[in-house]
């Protein structure tokens, strides 16, 4: 059965771990769908592992719909979340519906992730009335970056750690099924966890949120620019990726690629047939 957003509640009054990864392709999401990951996030991350942005503010919807697209057609059970991207969900309500609605209607995804607070709890509201369930994201938002200075640990002074918490209930109190909090200190994000009824997924805010989500790309270690803090690598695919391609490349060149596995034949007798007709 498809995971929903009451799978999710459930998780935290059971007390079981939500565990959340970003995706962004279909191989990808089969292999995570298959392992049994329940909440896959199609990341506006995706602007810097996936396009080379340097940070998510470029990252379009059409880019969003293309890649949130790839990971539905791959996905059987998990419940796919797409990230709405910079400005689509800020200029007016009646935009952000339509902007959700596209992720669900064309794209196939359950639910949108939209990044702030009491600033925009009447959107989440508004979102999720209309039957769109809404990601709450809030701590270090990185749509907010050139706003925020740089990206910095978040509520760290009591005056920020209780505007932090306010705008944490302020998006639960709008609707929003579950809330990442993103680099925002331990003790804080377990005060938050425990206030509130909905789920936290937390990445680098410690391990008192009620799940974690991990961008891919850093777990796997296939994304080399920087490794992120909160950043745990489980593998090292550029490593293995380059000692892949350095032996196919050595094959290439010394004939041991392609097989007789990997060739074509052809009945001997056409072939004679072909050459005699082609001299
Ligand atoms: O875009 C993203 O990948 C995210 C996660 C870091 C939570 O928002």
């Amino acid at each position: 059965m498809r995971v929903n957003v009451n799978s999710i509640r459930q998780m935290k009054s059971r007390g079981d771990k939500v565990v959340m990864l970003t995706c962004y392709d279909y191989s990808t999401a089969r292999i995570l769908d298959e392992a049994g990951i329940p909440l896959l996030l199609v990341g506006d991350s995706l602007g810097m592992v996936m396009l080379g942005y340097e940070s998510t503010i470029p990252v379009t919807m059409e880019e969003m719909l293309h890649h949130a697209k790839a990971v539905t057609r791959g996905v059987k059970s998990a419940m796919v979340v797409a990230d709405m991207p910079f400005m689509t969900y800020q200029v007016s309500k009646k935009e952000a519906l339509r902007n959700a609605a596209r992720f669900v209607q064309e794209a196939g995804a359950q639910a949108v992730k939209l990044e702030g607070g009491a600033n925009i709890a009447e959107t989440i509201k508004k979102i999720t009335e209309n039957g769109i369930p809404v990601m709450g994201h809030l701590g270090l938002t990185p749509q907010y970056i050139n706003q925020l200075g740089g990206y910095r640990i978040q509520g760290k002074t009591s005056d920020s750690a209780v505007k932090l918490y306010r705008d944490a209930l302020a998006v639960e109190n709008a609707g929003a099924f579950a809330l990442v909090l993103e680099t925002v200190p331990a003790p804080l994000a377990g005060f938050i966890s425990r206030k509130l009824t909905i789920p936290t997924i937390g990445i680098g805010a410690g391990a008192g949120c009620d799940g974690q989500v991990q961008v891919i790309n850093d777990m796997l270690g296939s994304f080399t620019d920087f490794v992120p803090k909160h950043a745990r690598r489980y593998t090292n695919l550029a490593e293995i990726t380059s000692q892949a391609v350095k032996t196919y490349q050595q094959e290439v060149c010394s004939g041991l690629f392609p097989g007789e596995e990997n060739s074509f034949c052809m009945d001997q007798a056409v072939f004679e047939e072909f050459v005699r007709q082609a001299e």
